[in-house]
């Protein structure tokens, strides 16, 4: 994991995904993908696309085009693509996904990206839309693991997410069919959450006389409260591999 320290403090540091995963599980979602040979990948909200990046490196003869509307995220992904050599495999553009557009992909990605298209439902929808039938669909997505405490539905709100098994009986419904299912584990929540708030922690070590020191540590101790005393082990988070039928 190497920082990137000269882009805005905005909590990613130290993340590898925008999401949360660790090595092993996005080893293995990439290969819930196969066949990658010769496919077309695109990944709808990519971030930094790591995934993107890794699912490329890991099947050299597909191709992977990520976008996004977050310039920070792009500009951190094609330093990325550039360091790695994969300036010939992998595109990233800067733009809003609802406007983008391309020809139905082998393979379409969309991890925690679904408010760009308003809830899941729309999510599941506009990436069938996407996709070539027959094609492959990787979703990342909540759901409440325990009903909602009253501090994490001040956060996320009443209806934003379902349970795990409503979540799938939609992708049912929207014309996908289940290829595999996981879920972040506690680790990944919580190393991920850690991340999060360990790259603005170190900048207040780092700058405590700075004039937006006290709007960041308001932040964290904001986020983190919202973390402790809210949806940790309340909101899971899940990675869906569906066929398009
Ligand atoms: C939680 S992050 C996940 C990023 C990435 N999929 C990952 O797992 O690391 C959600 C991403 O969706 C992007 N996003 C949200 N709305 C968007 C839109 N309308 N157009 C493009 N990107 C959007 C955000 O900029 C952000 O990078």
């Amino acid at each position: 994991m190497t920082p990137v320290t000269d882009l805005p403090l905005n909590g990613h540091a130290y993340r590898d995904f925008n999401a949360p995963l660790s090595d092993t599980k996005a080893y293995d979602l990439i290969t819930t993908l196969q066949p990658l040979a010769g496919a077309t990948v695109v990944d709808y909200g990519c971030g930094w696309a790591e995934l993107l990046l890794r699912a490329v490196e890991q099947e050299p003869t597909a191709r992977g085009v990520g976008v996004d509307s977050d310039d920070y995220a792009i500009i951190r992904g094609r330093r990325n693509v550039e360091a790695r050599g994969l300036a010939s495999y992998v595109r990233l553009d800067l733009a809003d996904v609802t406007t983008w557009e391309a020809e139905p992909a082998d393979v379409v990605i969309s991890i925690g990206a679904s408010h760009a298209w308003g809830r899941t439902k729309d999510t599941l929808e506009a990436m069938r839309t996407r996709l070539r039938p027959g094609g492959t669909l990787l979703l990342g997505d909540g759901f409440w693991e325990r009903p909602p405490s009253p501090k994490s539905v001040e956060i996320f709100g009443e209806a934003g997410f379902g349970t795990l098994p409503e979540l799938v009986d939609l992708a049912m419904t929207c014309g996908y069919r289940l290829l595999s299912l996981t879920t972040a584990t506690q680790d990944e929540w919580d190393s991920f959450e850690s991340r999060g708030y360990a790259a603005r922690e170190r900048w207040l070590l780092e700058h405590p006389d700075d004039p937006r020191a006290d709007e960041v540590r308001a932040t964290v101790d904001d986020r983190r409260e919202g973390w402790l005393k809210g949806y940790r082990g309340e909101l899971g988070f899940a990675y869906l591999t569906l066929a398009h039928i």
